[in-house]
């Protein structure tokens, strides 16, 4: 038997996610990157939370500091969020369409608008690690694309004009920033910060643009988020590890959270 195709898998998972939480239908999706995942607790009120392993094409993440579940929150005013906990990195080899298939799920769950969130490293060195930034545009340096065919999507307002001015709007401490993605999982060695800051990228990190492409192609109106855990190789002094950008991720927590349900507040208020 041939696999599933990536629309059938999605709208698979759909239906279980209607059956576990019993909310037939989504209007917003957040993905949770690297220091966000306690945002979550300010979003709305759990419906269901559900271990990713348990929806189709779904798998418990592979990496500490990422919540395996997916979870159905209803905020005050009756939107309907869907969590995405569990990220499937390019990195961990499952391919581009496994990596892709939160944000495909989210569109086959009725969601039009997705929020995606990371952890990132500064190619600046006048960004402030523990400040979080609206993605203004991406460079896809992974040499993929979730899609395949002829199919010629246009991505020249990829990360929504819209979404960002109702994001400014409630969180003018926000920055700007153009994210380049590369595969990981290894961080960057310090000439390659150098150059993907002359390439025209602010912050680098190994998620989000693809999703953001797939996204596109699904439909749905993107906003990205990055919270800057670090600066980039080179651009501080001694080595990188993974320990502190979740621990930059802590101690930012406690302003992401509200700042996420604010923003999730302002995009419902318009639709
Ligand atoms: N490089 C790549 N990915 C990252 C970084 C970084 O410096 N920090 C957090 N994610």
């Amino acid at each position: 038997m041939s696999e599933p195709s990536p629309t059938h898998q999605a709208a698979a998972a759909a239906a279980d996610i209607a059956r576990l939480t019993g909310v037939a239908e989504h209007d917003i999706a957040v993905t949770l990157g690297s220091g966000w995942k306690t945002a979550v607790e300010h979003l709305g009120t759990t419906v269901a939370d559900i271990p990713a392993a348990e929806v189709t094409g779904f798998r418990a993440s592979a990496v500490q500091g990422h919540a395996g579940t997916l979870r159905s929150l209803v905020t005050e005013d009756g939107t309907r969020v869907l969590v995405l906990g569990a990220r499937t990195h390019f990195y961990e080899g499952h391919g581009v369409a496994a990596t892709v298939h939160g944000v495909r799920t989210a569109a086959a769950a009725g969601v039009k608008t997705m929020i995606l969130t990371n952890g990132a490293g500064a190619l600046d060195p006048d960004r402030i690690p523990g400040t979080a930034a609206l993605i203004t545009d991406h460079i896809n340096l992974t040499a993929v694309s979730p899609v395949t065919g002829a199919r010629f999507i246009d991505l020249t307002d990829l990360y929504s004009s819209r979404l960002r001015t109702l994001a400014h709007a409630v969180a003018p401490e926000l920055g700007e920033a153009v994210y380049v993605q590369l595969t990981g999982p290894h961080y960057e060695t310090p000439a390659e910060v150098r150059m993907l800051r002359g390439l025209g990228g602010d912050l680098v990190g190994m998620s989000t643009a693809l999703e953001a492409i797939a996204a596109r192609e699904a439909g749905l109106e993107v906003l990205g988020l990055s919270l800057i855990t670090n600066l980039g190789a080179g651009l501080q002094s001694g080595a990188l590890s993974h320990q502190e950008v979740l621990e930059a991720g802590k101690s930012a927590e406690a302003t992401l959270g509200p700042l996420l349900a604010r923003v999730i507040r302002a995009i419902a208020a318009d639709s």
